[in-house]
């Protein structure tokens, strides 16, 4: 990967003007703007473009536009035909080998664990010049907005050299914590309930729980006047807590290796303020998705590069509504219904979720547990343009028994004229409105097989 890096940054060399084409998601955004920082530096004259996801309307666009060379990021690893291009990408993808991309598949690593699309693009700009080993913090960031820790409860692989950059240049820092999001800016009743891996039965969507739970182990909500955050608590306070959640995770049933979930390796950004959404990674991860998700990417790519005014400013109002929406999303999921069928399981929210995030939602649902976990959970949201927004989620479980959901949408995308594709864990797909029995019906054929292929 890092040969291939390097004849990727040879090309970059050789151009004047670059236009970067990235995916509007937190990975997508730190991966613009490691892109962008890199040939800021280099002096190249450059523009950014960000996109849902790569189908005509947009290639067109870029051919239109007719740019010297095109960098896409976190995207473009399946684009055809003719175009002056680099790739620095971590999605499955089927086309015929090209020596211009740089994507983990590649090289027989696996694209949702191994390497994010910042962390592509990240090698890229490192053998571009060494002086951008800061912008590893931007890598890990993008790595976590993608959940390439959810596997193992840290990051590995091409991730973890990434991690050393940073640690050795002093930009990150890596501890052993709990993994529930909000360390740093949520209250701890806050952050406990809205616990979702491992969820904590009793707790997890019970505010009044979640406050009762530790006034009983006496740990105070309150100091000084403040809502008292996980970063405030006493080692002890912290330990307490968590192995009261071990304990009932136990006693409800689930094995230790579930239970041990609650905690493990947690990302720190040295150089911003500790108490802030830019401290942990995993949660500047999420004030980008409540730019990018939202039509707004530009904020959240500047608060990358290092704005720290109104960007922030924006960026934290908007993280407010991202919370909003996520809640009201997850509400309209459960009214609407969830269908059963044999392989797979869905729910239509119509406009009721913002196709952007209905995806975020379902992984959010089927993590919970509320659902069945031995399926993997699709939904559909209408796009602003009247087609029918696809987002699977699957298990690590599943996924070890031969479930590859990129495949599976892809086939099922592909057989109603839409565009689909992804991780084995994770996948999204672009339809025609009114095709989604028709593609449900393939992609259930095609789960079928997967799940069954090893026992038949
Ligand atoms: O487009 P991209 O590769 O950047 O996004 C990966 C997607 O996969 C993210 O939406 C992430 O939340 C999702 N994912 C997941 N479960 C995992 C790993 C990734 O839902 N275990
Ligand atoms: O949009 P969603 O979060 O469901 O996407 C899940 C994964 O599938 C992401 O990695 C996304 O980039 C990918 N995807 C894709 N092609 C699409 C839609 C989504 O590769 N048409
Ligand atoms: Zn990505």
């Amino acid at each position: 990967m890092i040969e291939r890096a390097k004849h990727l940054a040879s090309i970059i060399s050789k151009h004047d003007e670059i236009l970067v084409v990235t995916h509007i998601d937190a990975d997508g955004v730190t991966a613009g703007a490691i892109a962008s920082a890199a040939l800021d530096r280099l002096g190249k004259e450059y523009s950014i473009k960000f996109v849902k996801q790569i189908d005509d309307d947009v290639l067109k666009e870029i051919l239109d536009a007719n740019p010297e060379l095109v960098w896409f990021t976190d995207l473009g690893s399946n684009v055809e035909g003719k175009m002056n291009r680099i790739v620095t990408d971590h999605h499955r993808f089927n086309i015929k080998f090209y020596d211009f991309i740089l994507n983990p598949h590649l090289f027989g690593l696996d694209g949702s664990i191994d390497t994010s699309g910042a962390g592509t693009t990240y090698l890229v700009a490192r053998a571009l010049d060494k002086k951008n080993v800061d912008l590893s913090a931007l890598a890990i960031v993008g790595a976590c907005g993608d959940l390439q820790d959810y596997r193992y409860c840290k990051l590995v692989g091409t991730n973890r050299q990434i991690l050393k950059d940073g640690v050795r240049v002093g930009v990150l820092e890596c501890k052993i914590d709990t993994r529930y999001f909000g360390r740093e800016t949520r209250p701890i009743f806050k952050l406990l309930q809205y616990a979702t891996d491992p969820l904590i039965p009793g707790l997890t969507g019970n505010e009044d729980a979640c406050i009762a739970f530790l006034v009983e182990h006496e740990i105070r909500l309150r100091e000084n006047d403040l809502w008292r955050r996980w970063i405030d608590l006493r080692e002890e306070e912290k330990r307490k807590i968590l192995s009261e959640i071990v304990k009932i995770l136990i006693r409800k049933g689930f094995g230790s290796a579930f239970a041990r979930r609650v905690i493990g390796e947690v990302y720190l950004l040295s150089k911003e303020e500790e108490g802030t959404e830019l401290h942990d990674a995993k949660e500047f991860a999420t004030l980008l998705n409540a730019t990018a998700r939202y039509g707004e990417p530009e904020i959240g790519l500047k608060v990358c590069l290092g704005d720290r005014e109104e960007a922030l400013k924006r960026a934290r109002s908007m993280l407010r509504k991202h919370r909003q929406s996520l809640l009201e999303g997850l509400q309209f999921a459960r009214e609407e219904g969830i269908i059963k069928r044999d392989f797979l399981q869905y729910f239509h929210a119509g406009e009721g979720i913002r196709d952007t995030i209905v995806g975020i939602v379902a992984g959010i649902l089927l993590n919970s547990g509320e659902v069945d976990q031995d399926i993997p959970l699709i939904g559909f949201a209408l796009t602003e343009d009247r087609k029918v927004k696809v987002s699977a989620r699957g298990t690590r479980r599943l996924v070890e028994k031969g479930l590859n959901l990129s495949v599976a949408l892809s086939k099922g995308a592909k057989a109603v004229g839409g565009v689909g594709g992804g991780h084995d864990i994770a996948a999204g797909a672009t339809i025609p409105i009114g095709k989604e029995e028709e593609f449900l019906e393939v992609v259930e054929k095609e789960i079928k097989n997967q799940l069954l292929r090893e026992v038949l």
